[in-house]
């Protein structure tokens, strides 16, 4: 690993110098006023009238109804609610921002960005900033951020275009085509909004540069490529001009800032196409890194990469913790960032310098065409793995003899073996999968201690890696339809042949349900989970809709050459395949998801346990076997870590020491989002988003539930 800090090193010696002995004070906290807490990312809470002794008490204080659920499993709330000055700031399924008095959840004001039309997309929660009466929230919906009033819910009519910004603009592409939209707030440090934006995993990705905006006027303060542009350093990391058409390497998930340092902590994912590679060769900078960049300017201080060349979408999903642990006898001020491969990676906050040591292990190399995996891959030597890193027979799942002869006969002639198995024509078990490991609810830390608490999940995917035919010309339009849909990576929801999923609606009888006119404006906003295609040209849009709607006699007159560039992106995968068994329960042996306990001061797990359960399974005599889990945890000064998320829809209290659960609560549907704990005249709150849906697709709601100790 070259050490990529050196150049700023004597600045960072500068300034480190002078604020060494400063410690970072967060109102101890007792409040809630940033995205999962505060900056540090801590998800703590130093509140401690809810505790071990009394949550047995915890009762319902008020549930907030947003009125604007979907039916079915279409809709999702991953909000993490903030309050602040007394006021909770709460995002809908349908993404209005919503301000509610956090004691009784009733509602104040009510902003909705996209004026009664259609929305899509989902939110994991806003920003706050305040300098004397301007108060305002941070918040981004389709491709905007906006700024607004936190006192009336109005836009800020000074902050970029009539107050919000283009998040589409400055990407070097042209933004009429692009499909950029941020799920996870951006992060404040002085008068600098710091944002990240979510894009497709396929090829019409942009490149996800990382942007901080003035916050009163919207004006681009500094842009950081994380695709480096020709001169930059890592760009010979890249096939020579892969810069110009790669994206992805966006920031997602959110990030965290180091005030007292000035550095802000950015985990990336990978460069799109997420799961093949071959027009992007090299290690791809600054795909998948953690980076340390000074918050004022934007100059990269050190960065780590944690996957190569990733072609397992093996994005970093949550913003790291930070967080202060004792290393032979000296407290260091550390990043731990945690990870779809289910590792955590500390690091010394100011060099980058890993706490524990990091090797470069050997992996197995691809026979797709032109894909050059990278030889080798980081692990660290502690913490050891929070997810097993291998899937063979052995490990096929064994909750019934039906359930495994069905998974064996799934996998016949598939790739498995350790974590990084290359993609193949014949299938690949991919485990952990891409909902990780970790996931973007994140961990939780206590800092007094040096813990680090998060979930798990254990789900393997059967990824079949296709080959566009890229060979003649097509003589049916539906042909170049079906080109249309591949490239544009509509196969990794809806499937290679259609078929769809749970949470993915089948395309294969259209023409019963719907009109070509609504398709098409389906394609121009996106809905929900469904992401708005604005790349598609006149002639794309013809000829998909004939394949869509199986228009097999129309010829393909124009000779329509779709996209020139199909010759270089010869593969797509047909799909986020679960590798389920014949019920939809998970083809690797139990635990599918856990919830775990790391002491980063020795690097030590030192619990774990089954997070949530599958009553029907429970009833066969099973032991809780785990579920798939989205939304992250949050630990309180009680000595409780408060977590959702799981499928069978209760929300939980668990023992910070054991791991033992202390008390339960059914839901009105899946808690996807991470709870936040908050006071009010001396009582005690935790509330949680119960909205269901999303990918794990239990059925959707409308809920925020807040509790409190009965009187
Ligand atoms: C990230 C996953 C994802 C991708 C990629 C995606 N879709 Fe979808 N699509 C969805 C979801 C989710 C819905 C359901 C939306 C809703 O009703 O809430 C949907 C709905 C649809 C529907 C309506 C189906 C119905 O019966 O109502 C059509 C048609 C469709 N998608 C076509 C496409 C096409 C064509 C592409 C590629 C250009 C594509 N989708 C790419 C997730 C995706």
């Amino acid at each position: 690993m070259k050490k990529p800090y050196y150049q700023s090193l004597v600045y960072s010696l500068g300034c480190l110098l002078i604020i060494y002995a400063c410690k970072h004070k967060e109102d101890v906290h007792t409040t809630w006023s940033v995205y999962r807490g505060d900056a540090y990312n801590t998800a703590y809470s130093a509140l401690d009238q809810i505790n071990k002794e009394n949550v047995s008490r915890l009762e319902v204080a008020w549930t907030y109804h947003t009125g604007d659920a979907e039916p079915g499993n279409h809709s999702t709330i991953q909000c993490n609610p903030i309050i602040v000055n007394g006021t909770m700031y709460v995002t809908s399924p349908k993404l209005k921002l919503i301000a509610l008095n956090p004691s009784t959840g009733k509602e104040i004001w009510k902003f909705d960005p996209f004026n009664g039309g259609q929305s899509s997309g989902v939110n994991r929660g806003v920003t706050y900033w305040e300098s004397g009466s301007d108060k305002r929230i941070y918040f981004s919906a389709g491709p905007y951020l906006y700024s607004v009033n936190a006192m009336d819910g109005r836009l800020s009519p000074n902050f970029g275009v009539e107050g919000k910004v283009d998040l589409r603009e400055g990407l070097l592409r042209d933004p009429s085509k692009l499909n950029v939209t941020s799920t996870s707030p951006g992060i404040i440090y002085k008068n600098l909004i710091i944002q990240g934006t979510a894009l497709s995993d396929g090829w019409d990705a942009p490149p996800g540069f990382i942007r901080a905006y003035d916050v009163k006027t919207g004006k681009t303060v500094w842009t950081f490529h994380t695709i480096p542009q020709p001169g930059e350093t890592g760009y010979n990391t890249w096939s020579e001009n892969a810069y110009q058409e790669v994206g992805g390497a966006n920031n997602w998930c959110g990030m965290s800032v180091d005030d007292i340092r000035g550095i802000v902590f950015i985990p990336t994912g990978s460069a799109s196409f997420d799961f093949y590679g071959g027009n992007r060769k090299g290690k791809n900078l600054y795909a998948n890194c953690l980076l340390a960049i000074e918050a004022v300017t934007g100059k990269l201080i050190w960065h780590y990469q944690l996957v190569h060349h990733d072609i397992w979408d093996y994005d970093l999903p949550a913003p790291p913790n930070l967080l202060t642990v004792s290393q032979n006898g000296k407290q260091v001020d550390v990043v731990a960032q945690v990870t779809k491969m289910g590792m955590v990676f500390v690091f010394n906050r100011e060099t980058g310098e890993p706490i524990f040591p990091i090797e470069e292990r050997p992996v197995s190399a691809s026979d797709i065409l032109g894909e050059e995996v990278w030889t080798t891959q980081p692990f660290p030597v502690k913490p050891v793995p929070l997810v097993r890193h291998k899937f063979t027979e052995d490990d096929v799942t064994d909750i019934s003899p039906e359930s495994h002869a069905y998974v064996r006969n799934k996998i016949k002639g598939a790739n498995m073996g350790s974590i990084y198995m290359p993609h193949s024509i014949e299938g690949t078990v991919q485990f952990p999968g891409s909902r990780g490991g970790a996931e973007w609810g994140g961990a939780a830390v206590d800092p007094t201690q040096g813990m680090l608490y998060v979930n798990t999940n254990e789900i393997p995917l059967l990824i079949k890696m296709r080959q566009i035919d890229v060979a003649g010309r097509d003589l049916f339009l539906t042909d170049v339809g079906r080109r249309v849909y591949t490239l544009n990576n509509c196969t990794a929801c809806h499937g290679g042949d259609r078929a769809g999923t749970n949470v993915y609606p089948a395309l294969t009888n259209l023409h019963k349900t719907k009109s070509e006119k609504q398709i098409a404006s389906l394609l121009k906003t996106g809905k929900g989970q469904m992401p708005a295609f604005p790349n598609l040209s006149q002639d794309d849009m013809e000829a998909l809709m004939a394949f869509l709607f199986d228009k097999k006699d129309l010829r393909n007159k124009k000779a329509i050459h779709v996209h020139d560039s199909a010759k270089k992106y010869r593969f797509v995968h047909d799909g986020w395949n679960l590798l389920n068994d014949q019920e939809g329960y998970p083809g690797v042996k139990p635990p599918w998801g856990t919830l775990n306990a790391v002491d980063l001061n020795s690097g030590e797990v030192l619990w774990k346990v089954p997070l949530g359960e599958y009553p029907e399974l429970i009833a066969k005599g099973l032991p809780p076997t785990g579920t798939q889990s989205l939304g992250g945890p949050a630990v309180t000064a009680g000595g409780l870590i408060f977590i959702g998320g799981t499928r069978d829809e209760y929300f939980r209290a668990f023992d910070q020491k054991t791991g033992k659960i202390l008390w339960q609560y059914k839901l009105p549907a899946t808690g996807t989002a991470t709870p936040s704990v908050y006071e009010v005249d001396g009582k005690q709150y935790i509330v949680i988003a119960a909205g269901g849906g999303g990918k794990l697709g239990t059925p959707s709601s409308d809920a925020y539930v807040a509790f409190s100790l009965k009187e």
